[in-house]
């Protein structure tokens, strides 16, 4: 087998384990967490914060920084991070 082939099997059989391993992940992350008879008490909580400038100065620091929400939720916290 020349060095071409050899490489070319090697990425297939590795695409091979990496495919399933990201759909196994990907299908865990959708899961929902709240069950379903607990949706609506999920939906009454309301943020017991006050919406100062100085608490969203402390959640914004909290958000791109140690709590590393960023990393997952993007700048504007969309969620396409
Ligand atoms: C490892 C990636 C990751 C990190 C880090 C992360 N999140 Fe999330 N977050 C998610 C995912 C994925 C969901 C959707 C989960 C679901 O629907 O079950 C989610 C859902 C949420 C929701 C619910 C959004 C909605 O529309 O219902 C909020 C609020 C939230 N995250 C806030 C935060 C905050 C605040 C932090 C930092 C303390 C944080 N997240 C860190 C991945 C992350």
């Amino acid at each position: 087998m020349d060095s071409l082939s050899r490489a070319i099997v090697a990425v297939g059989a590795l695409l091979f384990q990496i495919v399933p391993l990201s759909w196994g992940a990907s299908q865990e992350i959708l899961r929902p967490r709240v069950p379903r008879d607990q949706i609506e008490v999920a939906r009454a909580v309301t943020n017991p914060l006050p919406a100062s400038d100085e608490m969203i100065a402390k959640g914004k620091a909290l958000f791109e920084g140690k709590a590393f929400c960023k990393a997952c939720h993007g700048a504007d916290g969309k969620g396409l991070g």
